[in-house]
C-alpha cells in the first residue's frame, strides 16, 4: 500500500522523517514497535523494511484506524487471547494526520482484567496522542512567530534598501546607473539568480543584473511572452513557479520559476524579471541548482520587488522629465544667445562657436558627459551680460576707454546676476562669472589665481579667447592662424591655464573645423531649434532682415 502519488517528493520526505522519528519516540514509551496510517486514506505509510512493524497489517488494525481517525481519539482492541491492538492518532494542527498502530503481549490474560488493561493502554495513548498535539502546536506557534519575525525584517531590511536606493538616485546623473542600482537591489532582496529590465516601447538594451542565464535576444523573446501572458490575464505583475506546462519551460529549461512586473511612463514600457529563486541568505554563496529546484517564489516575494518596481518607474519618469527640461533649458539659452549675437552683429556665432570648442577641450581633457554638457550652456551663456552693457560700448569701432572698458567688464557680473536665481543653471555660473579671471591672478572680477579659478571657467577662458582672435572684431581684424597660436604659446601659464592650452593643441584641428563652418551654420543650427520648438525668436527676425 502506498501514500497517494500526487504528493511531491519534498513533501513525501518531509511525511516519512517525521514518521520515522516518531515511530523512535513511540518505540521508546510503550516498548512496541509501530506502524504508521494516513489517516484521511487509511493506507500506510512505506518506510524501509528494517523500520517496519512485524505483523502490522492486520484486518482488525485497518477497522481500528477508521475508527480512531473518524472520532480523532485513540483506541485498543483484542487481537487475540495473548495480543492486543493499539490505535494512536497523531494530529497535524486541528485534522488527525496518522493513526499509528501495534500489537502488544497481553499481560491480563481473559476475563475483567483484560477489559481494564485494554482501558489502561487506551488512556495512556490518549494521554500521550494529547502532548504529542500540544507539542505540535506549540511547535507550529513558534514556528509561525520566527516565519512573521523573518517577514517582518525582510519588510524592514527592503524598506531600508529603498530608502538607500533612493539617496543615492542622481537624476541627472548617468540613467544607467541609476536603474542598475535599484536591479541590484531588488535582486539582493528577492534572492534571486537575476534580475533584468527588458524595454519594449522603444526597443532598447536590456539591463542585466546577477548571472546571464539568458542571451540578449532571449531576453526580448522572454518578455514577449510574459506580455502576451499578462495581457490574455489582464495583469501587470506575474508570479510563475516551476511548471511543466509553463510558456518558457522548453525555450528556456534553465528557467524554474520568474516574477514579472510591467513598467511603463509616457510613451516607455517595458518588464522587470526576476528569474529563479536561489533561497539563499543575501550575500551567501548561490545554491546549486539541485539545492534550489523547489524554492518557489511567494506572493512576499511579489510583495518585495513592487515598490523596486514602482521606484524602477519613477526613475523613468524623472529621467524624461529631467531630460524634457534640459531641452527646454537648451533651446531657452541658445535663444538668448541668438538675442545677444543680434545685439552686437560683430559678434555672430561667437558663443555657439565657444560652446563647441570648449565641449572639444572638455573632451580632450576627460571630463564626463554631464561636466561636458555644462560646459557646452555654458559657453552658450558666457557672456549674456553683454545684453546689459549699452550698445555704444559694445559696437564701438574704436579702442575703448578706460571708463569704457570698466563698464564692459561689468559684462561677467551682469550674467552672474541674470542667471543666479535659474536653479538648473547654477551650475554654469563660475564659468559666467569667472572667464576673465587669469592663472596669474590679473584678471577679472576678482583677480582669482591658479586653480581657485573654476576649471569650467579656465576652459571657457581659452576657448573665448580662440574665437576671440580668430574672428574679426569691430575695432580690429581678425589674426592669422599663426598669431593666435602664438599667443595662446605665450599665455600659458600666466594667462591661460598651460594644461588647458596643451589640450587646445592636441585637438588643434577638431577646433579649428569649428571655426571654419562659420556664422552662417552656427545660426543656422539655432534657427533650426527655433522651428523645431514651434518658436520664432525675437534674433531670427533680426536676422532676417540682414
Ligand atoms: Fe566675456
Amino acid at each position: 500500500m502506498n501514500t497517494e502519488p500526487s504528493i511531491s517528493p519534498t513533501t513525501r520526505h518531509s511525511l516519512q522523517s517525521k514518521v520515522r522519528a516518531l515511530s523512535v519516540i513511540l518505540a521508546e514509551e510503550f516498548g512496541v514497535a509501530f506502524t504508521f496510517h494516513d489517516a484521511a486514506s487509511g493506507l500506510e505509510v512505506p518506510l524501509a523494511k528494517a523500520e517496519a512493524a512485524p505483523g502490522s497489517c492486520h484486518a482488525g488494525a485497518t477497522v481500528l484506524v477508521g475508527q480512531a481517525a473518524a472520532e480523532g481519539q485513540c483506541r485498543t482492541g483484542r487481537l487475540d487471547d495473548a495480543h492486543n491492538l493499539l490505535a494512536l492518532v497523531i494530529f497535524q494542527g486541528d485534522q488527525p494526520q496518522f493513526v499509528a498502530t501495534a500489537v502488544q503481549h497481553s499481560l491480563a490474560g481473559v476475563g475483567p482484567e483484560r477489559s481494564r488493561e485494554l482501558d489502561h493502554l487506551r488512556k495512556w495513548l490518549q494521554t500521550f496522542s494529547d502532548r504529542l498535539r500540544l507539542n505540535e502546536l506549540v511547535a507550529l506557534t513558534r514556528s509561525a512567530a520566527e516565519e512573521q519575525a523573518v517577514q517582518f525584517k525582510r519588510a524592514w531590511d527592503t524598506i531600508l534598501g529603498l530608502d538607500e536606493s533612493i539617496r543615492h538616485m542622481r537624476i541627472h546623473r548617468d540613467v544607467e546607473t541609476n536603474r542598475r542600482n535599484i536591479l541590484r537591489k531588488a535582486r539582493g532582496y528577492l534572492e534571486a539568480q537575476t534580475v533584468l529590465w527588458v524595454p519594449q516601447q522603444p526597443p532598447g538594451p536590456s539591463l542585466v543584473e546577477g548571472e546571464p542565464c539568458l542571451a540578449p535576444a532571449d531576453c526580448r523573446h522572454l518578455a514577449d511572452l510574459v506580455s502576451r501572458r499578462a495581457v490574455a490575464d489582464s495583469q501587470k505583475h506575474l508570479v510563475w513557479n516551476a511548471d511543466s506546462s509553463a510558456i518558457w519551460s522548453q525555450r528556456f529549461p534553465q528557467i524554474r520559476n520568474v516574477i514579472a512586473f510591467r513598467v511603463s511612463d509616457h510613451d516607455c514600457t517595458g518588464w522587470l524579471l526576476a528569474i529563479n529563486k536561489q533561497g539563499q541568505a543575501q550575500g551567501q554563496p548561490a545554491k546549486g541548482a539541485a539545492g534550489a529546484e523547489d524554492c518557489p517564489f511567494r506572493g512576499t516575494d511579489a510583495a518585495v520587488f513592487a515598490p523596486f518596481a514602482a521606484l524602477f518607474q519613477l526613475q523613468l519618469r524623472a529621467s524624461r522629465r529631467y531630460q524634457d527640461l534640459k531641452s527646454l533649458l537648451v533651446g531657452l539659452t541658445r535663444s538668448l544667445t541668438a538675442a545677444l549675437d543680434a545685439k552686437d552683429p560683430s559678434t555672430f556665432g561667437h558663443s555657439e562657436r565657444v560652446a563647441r570648442i570648449a565641449m572639444q577641450l572638455g573632451e580632450e581633457l576627460g571630463l564626463q558627459t554631464d561636466e561636458l554638457s555644462d560646459i557646452y550652456l555654458g559657453g552658450l551663456l558666457h557672456d549674456i551680460g553683454k545684453i546689459g552693457i549699452p550698445d555704444a560700448i559694445l559696437c564701438k569701432t574704436g579702442i575703448l576707454d578706460a571708463e569704457e572698458m570698466e563698464q564692459m567688464k561689468q559684462h561677467v557680473t551682469i550674467g552672474y546676476q541674470i542667471l543666479a536665481d535659474l536653479q538648473p543653471l547654477r551650475g554654469l555660473l563660475p564659468g559666467v562669472l569667472y572667464h576673465h579671471e587669469r592663472v596669474d591672478g590679473k584678471g577679472y572680477p576678482e583677480g582669482l589665481a591658479g586653480e581657485n579659478i573654476p576649471l569650467l571657467a579656465r576652459i571657457l577662458a581659452v576657448a573665448d579667447a580662440y574665437d576671440a582672435m580668430s574672428n574679426r572684431r569691430s575695432y580690429r581684424h581678425s589674426l592669422s592662424p599663426d598669431a593666435v597660436e602664438n599667443t595662446l604659446k605665450r599665455g600659458a601659464g600666466s594667462q591661460w591655464d598651460a594644461r588647458v592650452v596643451e589640450a587646445f593643441f592636441r585637438c588643434r584641428d577638431r577646433i579649428d573645423l569649428i571655426r571654419q563652418r562659420g556664422i552662417g551654420q552656427s545660426l543656422g543650427q539655432a534657427l533650426e531649434t527655433a522651428m523645431r520648438a514651434g518658436t520664432t525668436s525675437r534674433a531670427t527676425e533680426l536676422q532676417a532682415t540682414h
